[in-house]
């Protein structure tokens, strides 16, 4: 089946695309009950490592564990070597998440066949490349990566377009999730969809609510009982936070008074929920002020039909409240706030839905190379977004170097945007994965065996030429000749799926 997975910082969602139906895929817990969601929490057990359902259970029992660790996959400076220590041993960030998402694969109540996935609108390369490399290795045929908040103008289309007039055609996201704020605005013409800006803020989400809260309770108790921050110790504290969150979650637009359970030997803690709302009240000005470029005065020129709200946090009345004081009538939250994402994506996967990505002629094509495995990627733009197609015969590019390796390793994605400093912004999808022998010695071996041969470091390596092609269908190809010996391979770098 082809399916969409989107990996939260609190949860994972999958949605499958089975002939026009897009179902948010059930995950059993420990007990054979079925959820909606895939834990995004890791845990040691003696030195094992558990996910999901499992892991909340160990960590619920006291075991080290880790949740939020998307958090870290888009923490600025995160590179393919980053580690996290976890239950005192040192992890690659990245072997953490790939064992999470083998987990989650296995999780699945279907085989995974072509998946598409996703990564905050506003994440850098490192975090794209990471969370792609990270499904791969863990076996996940990765057709697409895309922005959250597209993904998400998926799902409003394909369930709401009767919102869409002609003179409405634009949506504008609003995904506040457990780790982060991401808003899109989306052209929707017809069956294809243009992302005409993206804005997000990564450090900022429901967490960071359970957070607020959580400050307000402790000075409570500690008027009551005295109680603080060292007396609960971590444990207690990681307990509070839960009540904190689960104290959230249940409040709806008619609640005034909160009650934050403390366990039994002391009296619960009631709060009237305006005294959150007020400290919760930044954050949430906080969104409004990173969308506030994309939507401006929402003014009726600008073609908006509608704010779209989703994402779990959005569920917290206050934002809807505060949403439509600003922005009024035309604030509409999803029916699948949580899943909204990820049934985008399964849309996105399903070549026969009558949603489809944006035209990719517009799209730039950067090219990974691998120094080495692990110690450190490059990013090279060999085609801009507006690059002319040639109306007949080819456009050329080419780069010359000397190899340094025993295989080149390329991969290839495309891209809406980059930025001067060489940030990939916007979606960005994976095209084709190149692997060319530089060692004559190795140019006698299948694919698949040039897959397994070690990379090594070797120096003086033949000039190699990379040429591009850019043919007036907007197909690429690429061309890697060994310029010493006139070695030479053609690669076509279309999109599979
Ligand atoms: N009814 C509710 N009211 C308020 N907050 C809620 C509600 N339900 C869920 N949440 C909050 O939503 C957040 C999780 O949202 P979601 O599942 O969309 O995030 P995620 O996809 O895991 O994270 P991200 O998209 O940031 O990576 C949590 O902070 C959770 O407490
Ligand atoms: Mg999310």
């Amino acid at each position: 089946m082809r399916i969409g997975i989107d990996m939260g910082t609190t949860r994972t969602i999958a949605a499958g695309a089975d002939r026009g139906n897009y179902p948010v895929l059930r995950f059993a817990d420990l007990d054979g009950d079925q959820h909606d969601h895939f834990p995004s929490v890791i845990a040691d057990v003696d030195g094992e490592l558990v996910h999901g359902f499992a892991a909340e259970r160990a960590a619920r029992a006291g075991a080290p564990h880790l949740r939020s660790f998307k958090r870290l996959l888009g923490a600025p400076g995160t590179h393919p070597g980053t580690t996290v220590e976890l239950g005192g041993q040192e992890h690659l960030l990245l072997d953490l998440v790939t064992a999470y998402l083998v987990a989650v694969r296995e999780a699945l109540p279907v085989p995974a066949g072509q998946v598409a996935v996703s990564v905050p609108a506003h994440a850098h390369s490192a975090q794209r490349i990471m969370t792609l490399e990270a499904f791969r290795r863990a076996g996940i045929d990765v057709i697409a990566m895309l922005n959250e908040p597209s993904a998400a103008g998926f799902e409003y289309t394909h369930h709401q377009s009767r919102s869409l007039t002609s003179r409405r055609t634009r949506i504008a996201v609003y995904d506040l999730g457990g780790g982060t704020f991401d808003s899109s605005l989306v052209e929707a013409d017809g069956t294809g969809h243009v992302v005409l800006g993206s804005h997000g803020d990564s450090r900022l989400g429901g967490d960071d609510l359970d957070e607020v809260l959580l400050e307000l309770v402790l000075e409570r108790v500690g008027e009551l009982s005295g109680l603080t921050a060292d007396t609960l110790g971590p444990a207690g504290l990681a307990a509070l936070r839960e009540e904190c969150r689960a104290a959230k979650e249940r409040l709806l637009p008619q609640t005034r008074r909160m009650m934050i359970d403390l366990g039994q030997e002391h009296e619960p803690v009631i709060l009237p929920v305006e005294e959150f709302y007020a400290a919760a009240t930044p954050l949430v000005e906080r969104t409004l002020e990173v969308m506030a470029p994309l939507v401006g005065e929402l003014e009726a020129e600008s073609g908006i039909a509608g704010i779209y709200l989703v994402g779990g946090g959005s569920g917290l009345p206050l934002v809807g409240r505060r949403l439509r004081e600003r922005f009024g009538r035309r604030v509409h939250r999803s029916p699948y706030p949580a899943a909204s994402t990820a049934i985008g994506l399964a849309i996105a996967a399903d070549p026969d839905a009558d949603v489809t990505l944006a035209d990719r002629l517009s799209r730039g094509i950067s090219v990974f190379r691998e120094a080495q495995a692990g110690e450190g990627i490059t990013i090279d733009q060999v085609l801009t977004p507006d690059e002319p197609l040639p109306a007949t015969g080819v456009t050329t590019v080419t780069r010359t170097y000397t190899a340094a390796h025993t295989v080149g390793w390329f991969r290839f994605v495309e891209h809406a945007h980059r930025d001067p400093d060489g940030e990939l912004r916007g979606d960005v999808v994976p095209c084709a994965d190149v692997l060319f022998p530089f060692d004559p010695a190795l140019r006698e071996l299948d694919p698949a065996a040039l897959a397994r041969a070690e990379v090594t470091r070797r120096e003086g390596g033949p000039r190699i030429e990379e040429r591009y092609s850019l043919h007036p269908s907007g197909a690429v190809t690429v061309q890697i000749t060994d310029l010493d010996s006139g070695f030479s391979r053609e690669y076509g770098l279309a999109r599979r799926g």
